[in-house]
């Protein structure tokens, strides 16, 4: 190819979060975009504009561009009309903790011989990944180019990150492929890191593992700070303060979730074992993730003593706000073991309902936050949507049968709370004794 038409058409293979926003993102850009996925009810859906999934700003986009977005199950539709073909399939863990990559290599396998085409792997892959993938190309004499240009967009805000992204990484041999995928993104503006592609696929890798270690690191902060009696929200607050540190990802909570962390951070573990090196910080990262999922259960017994027969209310389900996504989501680590210690468990979701339904057997779904409050003997704020900083608290703990609301993800004042009379039980904060209790006990005395 000697030059390119400033409109250059692209192909989107898998119209999951990453795909469809990656599609949407080019059609922003001006470009036509041709999206195949496999599966024929999406498809269907998709051109009928009716999107899977629940991200802000991306259904609007969606019909913004009706005319540049093309649905369809053939990729022979995207093949005929553009030469770079994005992969945005899943690569979901597999028992062993390595990534699933069949839904790449069926792409893979797809493609026909052409020297005018290139795949370019948005999917997260182990490093080699792309490696492997041009020594199949090339065996089998197909001609196809290959770039690694990994997604680091954020749930919930991944529109905004696709056009307007920290930086572009693009991993690839020099040849005119790399040069087409950065023309692509140059309307951006954004920091550009041309790479080998192995580097490229690390870079992705080690990113989230990063920010990962960083929640991990805050949150076994917090729980030093719960045994001495420091405020781990005022402690980030000086640490992020530091411009070598940062502020962000220094939010201590109930653990991380999703579809990136705990998978990305667990592929590149083993990718590490699987080369004879044992990484042992990620081994913590995973563990203290774990078990900070469950430290809820040790705040809810210290107030409420057995659980059995209790009544707990869980205020948020999604792994994060302004996503419906619940995988790894730690509301379904401690729907299970408040089930398993006997209490009884209501909950409210005011996005992430219809996915949860999904996966979380034997709760009561109720269509608020003050319903999850009614006669409740604790409540858990488990994902820190917007509308639960606009709670009437007051109302909520005259609704609630016991008095102790549990933060999860220290979101609420907790003198608001306190004032509410009811007790506070942060992630690594000195508890509150709601006013209620405490104006008691000293007109007792
Ligand atoms: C992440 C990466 O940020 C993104 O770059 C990558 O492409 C995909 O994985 P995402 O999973 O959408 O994005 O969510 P993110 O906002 O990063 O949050 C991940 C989890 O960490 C959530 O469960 C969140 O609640 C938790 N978290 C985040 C904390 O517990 N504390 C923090 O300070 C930040």
């Amino acid at each position: 190819m000697s030059h390119l038409t400033e409109r250059e058409p692209v192909g989107v293979i898998g119209t999951g979060y990453v795909g469809l926003v990656t599609a949407a993102g080019f059609a922003e850009l001006g470009h036509d975009v041709w999206c195949v996925d496999i599966d024929e009810a999406k498809i269907e859906n998709l051109r009928q504009g009716r999107i899977p999934i629940w991200e802000p700003g991306l259904s609007e986009l969606v019909e913004r561009h009706r005319s540049r977005l093309h649905f369809s199950t053939q990729l022979s539709n995207a093949l005929e009309r553009a030469r770079l073909l994005f992969v945005a399939v899943g690569t979901p863990p597999t028992y062993s903790g390595d990534a699933d990559l069949s839904a790449v290599n069926a792409v893979v396998a797809a493609m026909p011989a052409s020297d005018r085409h290139a795949l370019v792997m948005k999917s997260t892959v182990p490093v080699g990944t792309g490696e492997t993938i041009r020594r199949v190309f090339a065996e089998q004499s197909k001609g196809f180019s290959y770039v690694s240009c990994p997604e680091f967009l954020k749930e919930g805000s991944a529109v905004k990150d696709f056009l307007a992204p920290d930086r572009v990484v693009v991993g690839d041999d020099s040849d005119w492929a790399g040069d087409a995928v950065v023309e692509l993104y140059a309307p951006l503006e954004a920091p550009l890191v041309r790479t080998d592609i192995k580097s490229a696929e690390m870079v992705k890798l080690a990113s989230n593992a990063f920010l990962a270690t960083k929640i991990s690191f805050i949150n076994e902060i917090a729980n030093v700070c719960e045994e001495t009696g420091a405020d781990v929200v005022e402690v980030a607050r000086g640490m992020g303060l530091d411009d070598r540190i940062g502020p962000k990802f220094l939010q201590a909570g109930i653990g991380f979730g999703g579809s990136c962390f705990p998978k990305d951070v667990a592929a590149l573990k083993q990718l590490a074992g699987n080369s004879g090196y044992h990484f042992q910080l990620l081994n913590s990262v995973i563990e203290v993730n774990e078990l900070q999922k469950r430290r809820v259960m040790a705040k809810l017994q210290k107030h409420l003593g057995t659980l059995v027969g209790k009544e707990i209310g869980l205020l948020g389900l999604a792994f994060k706000p302004n996503t419906d996504d619940m995988r790894e989501a730690s509301s379904l680590v401690l729907t299970a073991r408040l089930q398993a210690a006997g209490a009884r468990v209501r909950v409210y979701d005011p996005v992430a309902e219809q996915e949860a339904r999904k996966l979380i057997r034997g709760v009561e779904f109720r269509s608020s936050a003050l319903d999850v409050a009614a006669g409740a003997d604790a409540v858990v704020l488990v994902t820190e949507w917007p509308e639960f900083a606009e709670l009437d608290l007051g109302e909520l703990a005259a609704a609630m049968r016991g008095d102790l609301l549990v933060d999860g993800r220290n979101f609420l004042d907790a003198d608001r709370v306190r004032d509410a009379g009811l007790d506070y039980e942060g992630v690594g904060r000195p508890s509150r004794t709601g006013r209620g209790a405490t104006a008691l006990s000293a007109a007792d005395g």
